[in-house]
């Protein structure tokens, strides 16, 4: 079994219904496995989770509750100034319960501790509940990639935050 890196610790955060975030281990793999066959057409492979786990430069985090049930994960790398969400899913069961944006939130509070400048993602033109979600935490688009997924062919939008605001008093 691989050791699990040691990364800044997560800020504290929980849903209402109490599921928090904590950091992926080995033990979380099959559970995330199942749940990206679940959430995607052109789902990720086992191995690529289990190289995130041994990644400095990557955040695999999932929200867990009480009884140790995995309800979904979030995984997001950091190069530079920049940062990208790579992968974010959460259990059909367990939607619109606050845990996409709870993980969301967590790969953006990382993004600020490691001093990222903007955070970049990818997303199906039709996917209109995570494209919500990204517009709630204030990602905008700047550009469109034509045809860039399969299963089936769709466009991708690539949504931007800038994590960098100008001092409201700085000079012009
Ligand atoms: C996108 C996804 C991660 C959202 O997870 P979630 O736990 O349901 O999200 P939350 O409950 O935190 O919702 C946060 C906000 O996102 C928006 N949102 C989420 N689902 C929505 C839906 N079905 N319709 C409209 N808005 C939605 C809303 O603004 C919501 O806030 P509200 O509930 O106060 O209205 C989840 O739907 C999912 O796993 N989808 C399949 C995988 C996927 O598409 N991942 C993203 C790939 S880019």
């Amino acid at each position: 079994m691989r050791p699990t890196v040691r990364l800044p610790p997560l800020p504290h955060r929980e849903t209402g219904d109490g599921i928090r975030v904590r950091f992926a281990t080995a033990v979380d793999i099959d559970r995330v496995v199942d749940l990206e066959a679940e959430a995607f057409s052109d789902a990720w492979t086992r191995s690529s989770f289990e190289q995130l786990l041994s990644d400095t430069r990557s955040l695999f985090a999932v929200a867990c509750g009480d009884d140790g049930l995995v309800h979904g994960y979030v995984v997001a790398w950091y190069v530079a100034d920049e940062g990208e969400i790579a992968n974010l899913a959460v259990a059909s069961t367990s939607r619109r319960r606050g845990i996409g944006g709870m993980l969301l939130d967590t790969a953006l509070d990382a993004a600020r501790t490691r001093n990222t400048a903007s955070v970049y993602l990818e997303v199906r033109d039709s996917n209109e509940s995570a494209r919500s979600l990204y517009a709630s935490r204030g990602f905008e688009q700047v550009m469109r990639r034509r045809r860039y997924y399969r299963a089936p062919t769709e466009d991708a939008l690539v949504l931007k935050l800038d994590l960098r605001q100008p001092p409201t008093d700085a000079p012009r």
